[in-house]
């Protein structure tokens, strides 16, 4: 018996153009993200992978309005919730880790800083206890030096140190039930993408965490992920176990999603 965390159900949503007409883009999207596992989401550029995260969220683009269907976490339906209701599911239930860590974190405050505002929103607690959370988290994504690191500006951070930092944030320092990572190693190095990825596996596991994970890199699917999510022009064309989807895709785009990738050798 699977337990479901969160159940995006038959939702839909268009874009609202400067004329007023509403350009469809989500079309009846539905998917199951199952307690403890890690679930990716897969699908060409534009297909709605990012937007239907981002409604989960209630962060989507002022522009994008939904059309129809529900998101339920934990049986309540998030689309009934108002800005206060989601903040408080934010970061502390959900949280998200996006594409450029770098533009994510605010450029004008210290890492360690911004690790510990959060920290400090979410649990109370002294400043200084939140600095030493802060760094603790750091740590806790094998970041060198995480004491000196914490008084660093987001520019003094590469790229791959500050999507640990990021991940810091989203899984540690915010403690959610659901972590949702959006091409979380888009434009890093090659060695650089492993050791992320085996970071996100290693703190899924440890805490439990019911994982959503947002790419293109069938290959990483492939070794992560339980479940996968094929989305295709705005809708789910498949879904079910890794397994089962890399031996026996039953949808044409699926197989050619998988044809087109280095996968084939490895299927
Ligand atoms: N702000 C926006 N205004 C108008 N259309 C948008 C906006 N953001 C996204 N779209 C459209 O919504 C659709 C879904 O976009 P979405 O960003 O969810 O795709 P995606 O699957 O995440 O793609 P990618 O893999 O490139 O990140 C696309 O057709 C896109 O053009
Ligand atoms: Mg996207």
């Amino acid at each position: 018996m699977s337990d479901i965390l969160l159940e995006v159900e038959n939702f839909s949503g268009a874009f609202r153009g400067e004329t007023g007409d509403l350009a469809p883009v989500l079309h009846g999207v539905s998917y199951a993200l199952e307690t403890g596992l890690m679930t990716a989401v897969v699908g060409e550029s534009g297909s709605g992978k990012s937007l239907t995260a981002l409604s989960i969220l209630g962060i989507q683009p002022p522009a994008f309005e939904r059309t129809g269907g529900r998101i339920l976490f934990r049986g309540h339906d998030l689309c009934g919730f108002d800005e206060r209701a989601l903040r408080r599911v934010r970061g502390a239930e959900i949280s998200m880790v996006f594409q450029d860590a770098r533009a994510a974190l605010n450029p004008v405050f210290t890492v360690g800083r911004q690790l510990a505002d959060v920290w400090q929103l979410q649990h109370g607690g002294s400043r200084k206890a939140a600095m030493g959370q802060a760094i603790e988290a750091l740590r806790r994504v094998s970041i060198p030096e995480p004491e000196r690191r914490a008084r660093q500006y987001p520019h003094e951070y590469s790229g791959g140190m500050a999507q640990r930092a990021m991940i810091a944030m989203a899984a540690l320092v915010c403690a959610p039930s659901l972590l949702i990572l959006d091409e979380p190693t888009t434009g890093l190095d090659v060695t650089i993408q492993s050791d992320i990825m085996e970071l996100i596996v290693e703190l899924s596991r440890t805490r439990g965490l019911t994982t959503c994970l947002i790419t293109h890199d069938l290959g990483v699917v492939v070794e992560t992920c339980q479940n996968v999510v094929v989305m295709n022009a705005g809708r789910v064309v498949e879904s079910g176990s890794a397994e089962a989807i890399f031996t026996r895709p039953r949808d044409a785009y699926t197989q050619r999603l998988l044809a087109s990738s280095v996968l084939v050798e490895a299927a």
